[in-house]
């Protein structure tokens, strides 16, 4: 999408923006920091350009679950949210997140807020209340939402399923169509029970909703979301829950809860209010009224776009407010391809990552890997670490140690008292305009790999130049100088063009290079005469050995944690299914020939990173197999095991040998991958009818 709209070229901007609001009842984990990092690069690029930019957040601390851990805990939810709001903050400034303000939903501006909005709702008749029948837990004596009820699945029997949605089959249904339910919470058989509710009538704004994602307003993917559920029709949106629930009682409703979800978006506006009354330069209502020229964006994942998108702008519209100028979406982490798994030690917390790696090469990963599309992306480990020693340290950092040692010890740390190579230098400065571009679009893997291009040309330069050779010659002191300096030079402008993304070794460069904070207005002057500090190391490449850490502290991890209850509105929609392939005729199925055979050995095989090789008894028989599943299996797990394989393939030449026949493996896609094995009793060499 275009945001050019919004992006006028040298106009200064007032810009708010927003992260959403990452939940008090849980540590951040990596997923978490893609938007927190995403929102932080665009941000500080805004401040760099020099506009006005306020990233504001806040801890959601309402809700069931947030109750219930601190009932558990046997702490009172306020010490719960009191100690989380801390851990949370000092894993975002580890991370280097910029926030304007970090406050919390639990809040004075928030309670005025949400009740302002809501009478607001209430007196322009967008809500209304109705009785409805609901499960409720007669031992802890509480209603239960959906996610607190556990049972079997009513179309495929499968057990412990939860009361919204079926894991197995993907079936969604009502937690009364379960087959002996229970409370997730006390262990007893819900009863269903009376309440009244009140709802919030999402289709008064169905009009002004289809105007507005008609507007340049959201992503594609999401709009196409949003006619899909215009389609299905707007339901009315159930916005209070009963007591005991931890949040803001309902204007003169005693015994009523706002629902999570009314006052958690409102906590935008609560940040930024709180802010408010400790700066004299901003005015809440100059970004909040319905004519403001401020602009306004929410970064969010995926998973919550119905909220941003549908809900969010009517309840603004319905109480006097402005609407967003954009809600960005991001797609979900995945860890080496696969969904974040503790077991597998890729379920990582922020603090943990922190104690074992720096945070700059998260930064820079997730923006080498962040476009403004809602794909999901894949934090690789070993991608993540070549990715890192060769673009920032082998290329960056690389341009500055080569220079800054001569610059040092031969000339004082004096730079040159010219400018040398000034079409070289124009190069680099008037590539800044496009990288801008792509910052402001959020096109960060593309802005890397510009950066990256230039970085590589730095290093053309001083390969040709070969200070290092020069430096051997007496005559030639002017010019080791003269490259040096401009190598110098060249990293400062990269170092800008960087700094949204890696701000403390920005510090650390400006110190160096003894310069003032670099910003989009100043990097084009270059540094003549001028003196530098001493050169001291910015970045080391990454230590395999430390990342092994941050798994196995990441497995240990899940054993303190307890297990926790997904919400309700993190519900995933049903696994996109695999289309079932076009008919075949028996004939064709009879000429495969499935045989039951033995894993004799396994090994890894050198240079392959998908393979293992197999050698598989059929009963007397060998066979010499390579199969793709070196993500899913050691080999020690795999000798001695029986498994199914299609034994009349035609022999294949591959590049490490020859492949005679085939395993079979189901999987998802991806690296996930389950080998297919026969039950106790099977012999190898049998064949599979
Ligand atoms: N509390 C709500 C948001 C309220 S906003 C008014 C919430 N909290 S959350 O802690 O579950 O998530 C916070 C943000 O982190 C969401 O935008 C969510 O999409 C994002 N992510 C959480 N896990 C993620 C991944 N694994 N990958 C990428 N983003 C993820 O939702
Ligand atoms: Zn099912």
């Amino acid at each position: 999408m275009s945001t050019s709209s919004h992006a006028k070229g040298g106009k200064h901007r007032q810009i708010l923006v927003t992260s959403a609001l990452p939940y008090a009842n849980g540590p951040i984990h990596l997923g978490h920091l893609v938007e927190y990092i995403q929102t932080d690069i665009w941000s500080r690029f805004q401040r760099m350009r020099g506009h006005d930019c306020v990233y504001v957040c806040a801890d959601d601390a309402h809700g069931t679950p947030i109750m219930l851990r601190a009932q558990r805990e046997g702490i009172k939810p306020e010490e719960l949210i009191a100690r989380v709001a801390e851990e949370h903050q000092a894993d975002f400034a580890g991370f280097h997140i910029q926030f304007d303000n970090y406050h919390s939903t639990h809040s004075k501006e928030n309670r005025e807020l949400a009740e302002l909005i809501y009478r607001r709702l209430r007196d322009n008749s967008h809500t209304f209340s109705r009785t409805i029948t609901q499960a409720y837990d007669p031992e802890k004596e509480m209603f239960l939402p959906d996610r607190f009820i556990k049972g079997g699945c009513p179309k495929c029997g499968a057990e412990d399923q939860y009361g919204d949605s079926c894991e197995v089959c993907g079936a969604t249904y009502s937690p009364t169509e379960l087959k002996n339910p229970v409370s997730v919470v006390s262990g007893a058989t819900p009863i269903e029970k009376e309440s009244e509710h009140y709802f919030f009538r999402l289709a008064d704004f169905q009009g002004m909703l289809q105007y507005w994602i008609k507007g340049d307003h959201m992503q594609p993917e999401i709009r196409h979301k949003l006619e899909e559920w215009f389609e299905s029709g707007l339901q009315d949106w159930d916005i209070s829950r009963d007591a005991p629930y931890f949040g803001f009682e309902i204007p003169d409703a005693p015994g009523k809860y706002f629902y999570v979800w009314l006052d958690a978006p409102i906590g935008y506006m609560a940040s930024f209010k709180h802010l408010c009354e400790q700066r004299d330069d901003l005015n809440f209502d100059d970004y909040w009224r319905k004519d403001s020229k401020a602009e306004l964006y929410h970064f969010i994942g995926k998973d919550i776009a119905y909220f941003h998108t549908l809900f969010w702008p009517a309840m603004l519209s319905g109480s006097g407010f402005r609407s967003p100028d954009a809600v960005y979406c991001h797609g979900f982490l995945t860890v080496n391809g696969l969904k974040m798994s503790k077991s597998r030690g890729t379920f990582i917390m922020a603090r943990t990552f922190l104690d074992h790696l720096n945070p700059e090469y998260l930064r820079y990963y997730f923006a080498a890997k962040l476009s403004d599309g809602i794909d999901d992306i894949d934090l690789n480990l070993e991608d993540f670490q070549q990715r890192i020693n060769a673009d920032l340290v082998g290329k960056v950092v690389n341009i500055a140690s080569r220079c800054a040692g001569f610059i040092n010890k031969r000339f004082g740390g004096r730079l040159e008292s010219q400018i040398s190579e000034p079409a070289l230098h124009r190069e680099f400065v008037e590539a800044g305009e496009a990288i801008a571009e792509l910052y402001e679009k959020r096109q960060y893997n593309q802005a890397m790999r510009r950066i990256m291009a230039l970085a590589d040309r730095a290093n053309q330069y001083i390969d040709e130049k070969k200070p290092w050779v020069l430096a051997k010659q007496e005559d030639k002191e002017e010019e080791v100088q003269a490259v040096c300096s401009t190598g110098l030079n060249l990293f400062m402008i990269l170092t800008a063009y960087l700094k949204p993304v890696l701000p403390a070794m920005a510090k650390e460069v400006e110190s160096f290079l003894h310069i003032a904070p670099l910003t989009w207005n100043n990097y084009s002057v270059p540094l003549i005469g001028h003196t530098i500090s001493q050169f001291k190391p910015l970045m080391t490449r990454v230590d395999p050995d430390k990342v092994e850490a941050m798994l196995e502290a990441s497995k240990a991890d899940l054993k303190a944690e307890p297990p926790q209850i997904t919400p309700a509105d993190k519900r995933q929609g049903p696994l996109d299914k695999d289309p079932i392939s076009p008919t075949i005729e028996f004939d064709d199925f009879a000429k495969l020939d499935l045989r039951v055979a033995r894993i004799k050995a396994a090994e890894h095989v050198d240079g392959a990173d998908k393979l293992l090789k197999l050698t598989l008894d059929l009963g007397g028989e060998t066979r010499q197999v390579f199969a793709g599943i070196k993500s899913a299996y050691s080999p020690d797990k795999l000798e001695g095991r029986l498994t199914v394989m299609v034994a009349n393939l035609a022999p294949r030449k591959m590049r490490f040998g020859v492949s005679e026949g085939m395993v079979l493996a189901a999987g998802p896609g991806g690296d996930e991958l389950y080998i297919l094995g026969p039950d106790a009793g099977a012999k190898p060499g049998m064949r599979v009818k």
